[in-house]
């Protein structure tokens, strides 16, 4: 059954996500990605999405969910959805469109994490961009030296500004805090504590996820 990875901006979903991926190999959507691989193709799309999410601000719910189709439509493994829904509208649509597609929802799992933590982590975060395009973000997974060594590229992202995080965050509490209620009335619903190691995270993760 498939699972909702939730959290505010830098609580930890992709990192958990990739995690997962590797261990019950499923499939990792992240719609930050998707769409960010969209502006780095080029396209005039792109184009349209980079003036939204540059911004701090959510794609319209009908050009995520023509975007997320074909990706999801594409596999037969168990998926994690990373960054999505981010509205009720958009829980809705993920509903009807996993029924159309005999898909079901096992679990939605908020990372929970103190803004404080959010907006540190934040500005902090740094990432890398090799020369075939892939990027990875620095940490004990891919280190400074191995960008390095790979001719990689630093940099941060545009909407990780102290400015971007804290409209981020306000469009967090906004639009995507009543998504708890809706996945808390399916009885999917389930916490755990962001505010620990990523290996802790993970722990905690595979616990719900056994239930
Ligand atoms: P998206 O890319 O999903 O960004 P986000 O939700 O703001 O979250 P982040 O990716 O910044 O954080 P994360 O929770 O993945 O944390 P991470 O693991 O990276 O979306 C970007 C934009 O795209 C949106 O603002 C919107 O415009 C648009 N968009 C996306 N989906 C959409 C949708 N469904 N509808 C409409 N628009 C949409 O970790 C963060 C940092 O913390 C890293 O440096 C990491 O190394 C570090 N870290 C992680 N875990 C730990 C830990 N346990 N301890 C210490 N450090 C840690
Ligand atoms: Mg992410």
């Amino acid at each position: 059954m498939d699972i909702v990875l939730m959290g505010a901006p830098g609580a930890g979903k992709g990192t958990q996500a990739a995690k997962l991926e590797t261990t019950l190999h499923c499939k990792h959507i992240s719609t930050g990605d998707v769409l960010r691989a969209e502006i780095a193709s080029g396209s005039e799309l792109g184009r349209k999405i980079a003036a939204v999410i540059n911004n701090g601000d959510l794609v319209s719910d009908e050009m995520m969910l023509s975007i997320l189709k074909n990706v999801v439509s594409g596999t037969d493994k168990r998926i994690i959805f990373d960054g999505f829904p981010r509205t009720v509208a958009q829980a809705e649509m993920l509903d009807s469109m996993l029924k159309e597609l005999g898909r079901k929802l096992g679990k939605a799992v908020m990372i929970a994490l103190p803004e404080a933590a959010v907006i540190s982590r934040l500005s902090s975060r740094r990432q890398c961009r090799l020369p075939n395009g892939e990027v990875h973000q620095i940490g004990p997974d891919f280190s400074l030296q191995d960008c390095a060594a790979q001719n990689g590229e630093i940099f941060s992202r545009p909407d990780d500004t102290p400015e971007h995080v804290a409209h981020r965050l306000a469009v967090y509490h906004r639009q995507t805090e009543p998504v708890i209620k809706f996945y808390q009335a399916a009885g999917v619903y389930a916490e755990v504590n962001g505010d620990q190691t990523p290996e802790r995270v993970f722990e905690s993760l595979l616990s719900v996820l056994k239930d």
